[in-house]
């Protein structure tokens, strides 16, 4: 395909995990010609790209790109929002992948859902885009088909473990985050189902029976969800298996594995996300249990954000992404 580095996009908040991420896929995509990136902390300091040093955050700068990524701390994404859609007149289209205005935050109303395999068609017209939460990418991405093609025993409790990698808490400094605290261990938080990425799940599941148990994995980056699904009788991995390859066969950055589950190396660093499938044996009623395996930094933020940068431009979807 024919590129010119010419369509101008900023990145705010671009010393963050999110925001570093999205950077280098930015740098390296045949399309994009990196206008600023902001950090308070860091502002006057180099990037590490070519004649790009971080700039503070300033919304007017940002008005005069094509597309605008905020990767922000939670709540912080609003004012940009307000400040730039606001004023009328050409705006850039922004990709926030902050859970400010996501399913369930009561801001879903002005934004499309970035979860591009599903909504990139309506993406591709969004003012405003909200790229999904990293844990709810995996859930949905897996569990959306089954669900809707009645692949779930809905009397029965589908059972979400998903284990995160460090980095998927954000950069900024907490004492339980500390490396002699994380090393070595390996420990569930947010419980009593209640995270709040549930809200943004059940948004888009309706009020199914879903327990979700995260823990905090001591690895940089990556996340695994094993699913313990209740399927109804007659069907099996081989049925799912089926159903997600139908559903996901031109999606370069989805895998469905032929077999078994899969692991974090099979994703971490790429922005592709794997998924796999078992039945279990033994158990009262017909149990499936599912894998998905993905990087919190790449499918779960960045390379879905370029995917609907992508979208806006009417380009291929893996263009610039490491699927
Ligand atoms: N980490 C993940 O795996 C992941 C995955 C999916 C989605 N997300 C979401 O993506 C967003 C960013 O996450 P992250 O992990 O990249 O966060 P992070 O590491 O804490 O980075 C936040 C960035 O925002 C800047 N910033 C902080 N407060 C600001 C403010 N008031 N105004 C302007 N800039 C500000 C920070 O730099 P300065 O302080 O120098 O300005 C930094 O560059 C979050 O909302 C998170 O929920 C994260």
């Amino acid at each position: 395909m024919q590129m010119n580095k010419n369509t101008a996009v900023g990145v705010v908040g671009a010393t963050g995990y999110t925001g570093q991420e999205v950077l280098t896929l930015l740098e390296g995509h045949p399309g994009a010609r990196l206008e600023f990136a902001t950090s308070r902390s860091q502002a006057g300091e180099p990037t590490g790209i070519e004649g790009l040093v971080y700039s503070d955050p300033d919304m007017d700068r940002a008005r005069d790109c094509d597309v605008v990524f905020l990767c922000l701390p939670h709540g912080k994404a609003v004012p940009w929002v307000e400040s730039l859609l606001g004023r009328g007149g050409e705006a850039p289209r922004i990709i926030d992948l902050t859970a400010d205005h996501r399913p369930g935050s009561g801001r879903e109303s002005a934004a499309v859902y970035g979860l591009n395999e599903w909504y990139r068609d309506s993406v591709a017209d969004a003012p405003l885009v909200a790229n999904p939460g990293c844990y709810p990418t995996g859930m949905l991405l897996s569990l959306m088909p089954l669900f809707r093609e009645g692949l779930v025993d809905p009397a029965r409790l589908t059972v979400v473990n998903a284990a995160s990698g460090v980095t998927g808490a954000g950069r900024a400094p907490r004492p339980d985050l500390l490396f002699a605290e994380v090393a070595g261990n390996f420990r569930a938080y947010g419980g009593g189902n209640r995270h709040r990425h549930l809200r943004e799940v059940r948004s888009e599941l309706g009020e199914v029976e879903i327990l979700f148990q995260p823990h905090l994995l001591p690895v940089s980056r990556g996340i695994l969800e094993t699913i313990v699904l209740p399927v109804p009788e007659g069907i099996d991995a081989d049925r799912i298996r089926g159903l997600w390859a139908t559903r996901y066969r031109d999606e370069p950055a989805i895998t469905v594995r032929e077999s078994g589950l899969p692991e974090l190396r099979d994703a971490v660093g790429t922005d592709r996300i794997s998924l796999g499938v078992e039945d279990a044996a033994d158990t009262r009623g017909p149990v499936c249990v599912l894998g998905v395996a993905f990087d919190n930094l790449g499918k779960g933020a960045a390379g879905q954000a370029v995917q609907n940068f992508n979208a806006i431009m009417k380009w291929p979807t893996e263009l610039g992404i490491r699927c």
